[in-house]
């Protein structure tokens, strides 16, 4: 049967970053161009593309056909958090020496931000760096953790402590790879979309109230591309601004330090994924403004009813990590973004407009987190 649907077009984005300046470009059916997405990048055919299990078994054919004229050494990794370690690090360079890789070669980044984060690092310290696409394949890659740079692993002493800005050299963005993702997944994804709505775009949060954040769970293409060009826009013009995180890329932080102290208090081992606690973090964000007369309830009333309409996790699930709240703002204050022990939180002013609050008052957020236990 022939298809009579219009096809969708892909869209692209520059981020403006100088000589580092790149790239995204999004759309359905993209990993089957991927070789037509490649051309000029590297002067040799030669590509190391690096994923993990579960998404070679779903997606790794597609990529092979799509890359058949060239040169392809595969890494193919387990999947998971875990993976973010030196030893799996160590264990993919010396993958990359093993198929006697170089500079003028490329590293396609096929996964979600696990694999993102990592391939991102090696490339940058094989043979002092080596360039690197990202071919994302989880909304929450697609939207956050492939734009920006920022490439990491883990250690005992917390995560993404190890690791390097190192910009990719494009961001090829297929929004088909999304169909095969699990609900948990793509509503963690989402998380990060909101985020951006909320942080600087009231516009966009608008929108996504008024049935675009219900159509992008529903996997609907067109608006998938466009609210994916939109996040990955704005995160853009922030990293643009600042892209070491000096300043103002504090911003996208948004929910994420309520939300790490929940995810170190659920003791990461799947119970709570980072977005599902970046969804919680930015209502209790809202909360707290509202209490401490910052922010309008009816802005942060807003924020919960559309949660409870796209049934993403709110801080009514929580009661099981809220009972101690004591350990809670402990686990704030080991936030990366902290200063001299002083905590600091991002908070909404309304809908559209945040600011970076550097002493949070640590009494305040306690009295805060103890109402939220007792309420819970
Ligand atoms: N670098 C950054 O700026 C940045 C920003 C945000 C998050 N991160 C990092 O990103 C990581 C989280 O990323 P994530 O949520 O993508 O997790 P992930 O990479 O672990 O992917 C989640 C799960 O989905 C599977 N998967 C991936 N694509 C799939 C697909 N198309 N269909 C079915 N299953 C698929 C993976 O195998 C994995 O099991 C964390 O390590 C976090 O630190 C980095």
């Amino acid at each position: 049967m022939i298809d009579t649907r219009t096809p969708i077009p892909s869209q692209v984005l520059g981020v403006d970053l100088g000589d580092r300046s790149y790239d995204i470009v999004i759309g359905p059916g993209l990993l089957r161009n991927l070789n037509q997405q490649l051309e000029g990048l590297s002067p040799t055919a030669r590509i190391a593309v690096i994923t993990d299990e579960t998404v070679h078994t779903l997606h790794g054919a597609t990529l092979e056909a799509a890359l058949s004229e060239r040169q392809t050494h595969m890494i193919i990794r387990p999947a998971g958090e875990a993976q973010k370690s030196l030893a799996n690090l160590e264990e993919i360079l010396n993958n990359l020496f093993n198929a006697g890789l170089n500079r003028s070669d490329l590293v396609v980044a096929f996964g979600g931000g696990v694999i993102g984060d990592l391939a991102g690092f090696a490339a940058s310290i094989y043979k002092r760096g080596m360039p690197f696409v990202q071919v994302p394949t989880t909304l929450l890659s697609q939207v956050d953790s492939s734009v920006g740079g920022k490439t990491a692993i883990n250690n005992r002493f917390g995560k993404n402590l190890i690791g390097a800005f190192y910009q990719p050299q494009k961001v090829v963005t297929d929004t088909e790879l999304l169909r095969t993702l699990p609900v948990r997944e793509l509503k963690a994804g989402y998380a990060e979309v909101l985020k951006y709505g909320l942080l600087g775009d009231s516009r966009f949060f608008n929108q996504l109230e008024s049935g675009l954040g219900q159509r992008i769970l529903d996997l609907d293409e067109v608006s998938l591309t466009e609210a994916i060009h939109v996040s990955c826009a704005t995160k853009a013009k922030i990293v643009a601004q600042d892209e070491r995180e000096g300043g103002v890329r504090a911003l996208l932080n948004l929910g994420h330090t309520f939300g790490h102290a929940l995810e170190l208090q659920a003791g990461y081992d799947g119970d709570l994924l980072h977005g599902e606690a970046v969804s919680v973090g930015m209502e209790m964000a809202f909360r707290f403004a509202v209490e401490q007369g910052l922010c309008d309830a009816t802005d942060a009333d807003r924020l919960t009813a559309h949660l409870a309409a796209t049934q993403m996790p709110r801080i009514s699930d929580m009661a099981h990590l809220l009972h101690d709240p004591a350990a809670l703002l402990i686990h704030m204050g080991q936030d990366k973004k902290n200063d001299n022990g002083h905590l600091t939180l991002i908070l909404p002013r309304r809908i559209g407009e945040t600011f970076i609050e550097k002493r949070a008052d640590r009494e305040s957020v306690l009295r805060f987190l103890t109402q939220l236990r007792d309420e819970a």
